[in-house]
C-alpha cells in the first residue's frame, strides 16, 4: 500500500455514482461531464479507469483513452477529492496510468486543461508535461484550453 494509504484498482460499473459525484464536485457546470458523457468514456473499449480508495471510499480516479494509431494515451480526466489533495494521490494515479501505457508500448500522453486551472497546470508541469498548443475557447466556448503532452518512451 502506498504511503497515502490508498489502494488502486480498476473501475467497476457499481462505482459510477461515486465517480459522477466526484467529477461534479471537481468541475463547474458546463466543464464537468454529463452523466452520458462520463458513462461513455468509462465504458469505452479503448480506455481504462484507475480508482483510488481509502477505507472503502473512492477519493480519486484517472480516466484514460488509448489512441491506438498515435500510440498515445489521452487523459480524459483526473479527479482527486478536495480533502485528499496535495497528499500525493494525483501523483499515484498519474504514475499508475503512465506505467500502464508504457508497459503496453504507448509512446506519449496527451491531455487538455483550462488556462485558468492553475492547480492542474502546476500538477502536470511537475509531472513533466509541456504545453504543445493553445486551444482557443475550448471550454464553455469562452475559456482557452492548453494541449499538454509528455513522452513516456525514448
Ligand atoms: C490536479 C489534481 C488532480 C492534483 O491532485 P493532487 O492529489 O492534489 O496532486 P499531488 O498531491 O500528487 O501533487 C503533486 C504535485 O503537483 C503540483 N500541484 C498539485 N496541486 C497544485 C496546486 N494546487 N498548485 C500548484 N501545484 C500543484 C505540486 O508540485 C505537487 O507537489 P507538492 O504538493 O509537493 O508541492 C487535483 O488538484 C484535482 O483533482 N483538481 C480538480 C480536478 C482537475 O482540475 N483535474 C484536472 C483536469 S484537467
Amino acid at each position: 500500500m502506498p504511503p497515502s494509504g490508498h489502494t488502486l484498482r480498476d473501475y467497476k460499473p457499481q462505482d459510477f455514482p461515486a465517480l459522477w459525484e466526484l467529477d461534479q464536485q471537481c468541475f463547474v457546470e458546463g466543464i464537468a461531464y454529463s452523466e452520458e458523457e462520463l458513462k461513455y468514456f468509462l465504458s469505452h473499449k479503448n480506455g481504462f479507469t484507475i480508482v483510488a480508495e481509502r477505507q472503502g471510499a473512492i477519493q480519486g480516479f484517472i480516466l484514460v483513452q488509448k489512441e491506438l494509431k498515435m500510440r498515445a494515451g489521452h487523459v480524459i480526466t483526473i479527479d482527486v477529492h478536495e480533502d485528499a489533495r496535495r497528499s500525493g494521490l494525483g501523483t499515484l494515479l498519474m504514475n499508475a496510468a503512465e506505467e500502464r501505457l508504457a508497459s503496453a508500448n504507448y509512446d506519449s500522453v496527451l491531455l487538455e486543461v483550462a488556462v485558468d486551472n492553475a492547480p492542474a497546470i502546476g500538477f502536470y508541469k511537475r509531472h513533466g508535461y509541456s504545453v504543445l498548443k493553445t486551444l482557443p475557447r475550448y471550454y464553455l466556448n469562452s475559456i482557452d484550453g492548453l494541449l499538454m503532452g509528455k513522452k513516456i518512451s525514448e
